[in-house]
């Protein structure tokens, strides 16, 4: 079959790419929005949806004679329909369906998250599922039972901020720039994990849900202190903040480590996949590889530049090709989380 195009824009990255059917990427183009959204210290929705709609038509452009690929050769057109920011997300919906109807191919709507994982199964030659997924990113901190790349059990996840959101927070109270978690990740590598004892919620509850929120206001008061509202004057040397980013690095480490673990046992699965854009963190790479090396399951994490949102993981769409699941042109998108 010709390739396929595919369009992402669920949050605060533009992206398309144009895909063969063994995942082979013959172009892709991604624009990122990191300095518009910046002195906000995170994403303005509106800001977001505007900037999409200014970039989508170039970037589509960009992708397409980056493999040289015909527009009417292509076999079909995947989008990213749910779950994210309604803005963004329609942007992207939008261009795939007039582009569809324009060039006359059929359209595939792709889940942002199953897609993340996915991202796993283009960096392994053998099939990765079935297997426990963890989506941990800027907007969600979920776990899954996966028996394949589009049959996902949704187990718990996030009951408040997402694991890349308490990054970016605690990277905003220090004044670290956006997006927070690899300056966070940088300044951590220089600081002492057991500097601060924060907590790490609901770790022991024998569930599958997350919450961060506590240890953001845990870190917010060990800076400033209950009720302070001002972190402009906050005078930190740059080893106190260096302890309080290795702290706070090792809490939420922790508990993504100790609730995916707890999963594959009881699961009784032999196999770990993690993608979003935290699991581009070095330490907690390290360790769940030191986690799957001690419980003796296998970790597949997704390559450094296929955490963080991008279209490549669109290649999703030709599982669902393979099954004959195209959308119609009534496809709406789909901001919340459908479980
Ligand atoms: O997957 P993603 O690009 O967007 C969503 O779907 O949400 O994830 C973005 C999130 C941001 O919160 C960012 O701070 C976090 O991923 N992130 C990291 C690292 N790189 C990106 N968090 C911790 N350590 C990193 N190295
Ligand atoms: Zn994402």
């Amino acid at each position: 079959m010709s390739p396929i195009l595919t369009i992402e824009s669920t949050c605060d990255e533009t992206a398309a790419a144009i895909i063969d059917e063994d995942g082979v990427v013959l172009g892709d183009c991604i624009a990122t929005q990191e300095e518009l959204h910046e002195k906000f210290r995170g994403v303005v929705p509106e800001v977001a949806a505007r900037a999409h709609l200014e970039r989508i038509l170039p970037v589509i452009d960009t992708a397409l004679k980056k493999s040289g690929v015909d527009p009417h050769d292509l076999h079909a057109i995947a989008v990213a329909d749910r779950p994210g920011l309604a803005g963004s997300l329609l942007v992207g919906v939008v261009a795939a369906k007039t582009l569809a109807l324009a060039w006359e191919k059929p359209l595939v709507a792709v889940n942002h998250l199953h897609a993340h994982l996915y991202a796993c199964q283009l960096a392994s030659d053998v099939p990765v599922y079935p297997c426990i997924g963890m989506v941990v990113s800027g907007g969600h901190t979920s776990l899954y039972h996966c028996t394949s790349p589009l049959d996902l059990e949704y187990l718990g996840g996030t009951i408040d901020d997402a694991a890349g959101e308490a990054f970016d927070k605690v990277a905003a109270m220090l004044s670290l720039g956006f997006p927070g978690g690899p300056a966070v990740s940088k300044l951590a590598a220089q600081g002492d994990r057991t500097a601060h004892d924060y907590p790490r919620s609901m770790m022991h509850d024998g569930k599958f849900n997350f919450s961060f929120s506590g240890l953001k206001t845990a870190v917010r008061y060990s800076i400033v202190g209950p009720g302070q509202q001002d972190f402009s004057k906050l005078k930190l040397s740059d080893q106190a903040k260096a302890d309080v980013c290795a702290s706070f690095e090792a809490a939420v480490v922790d508990v993504l480590v100790g609730k995916s673990a707890k999963a594959i046992k009881q699961f009784d699965c032999n196999r770990l996949i993690v993608g979003g854009g935290v699991a581009a963190n070095g330490y907690l790479r390290e360790q769940l590889a030191d986690s799957a090396r001690s419980s003796g399951f296998d970790i597949i994490i997704a390559p450094m530049d296929l955490c963080t949102d991008n279209a490549i993981m669109g290649a999703i769409a030709w599982e669902k090709i393979k099954r004959g699941q195209y959308a119609s042109l009534d496809l709406d998108i789909t901001p919340g989380l459908q479980r």
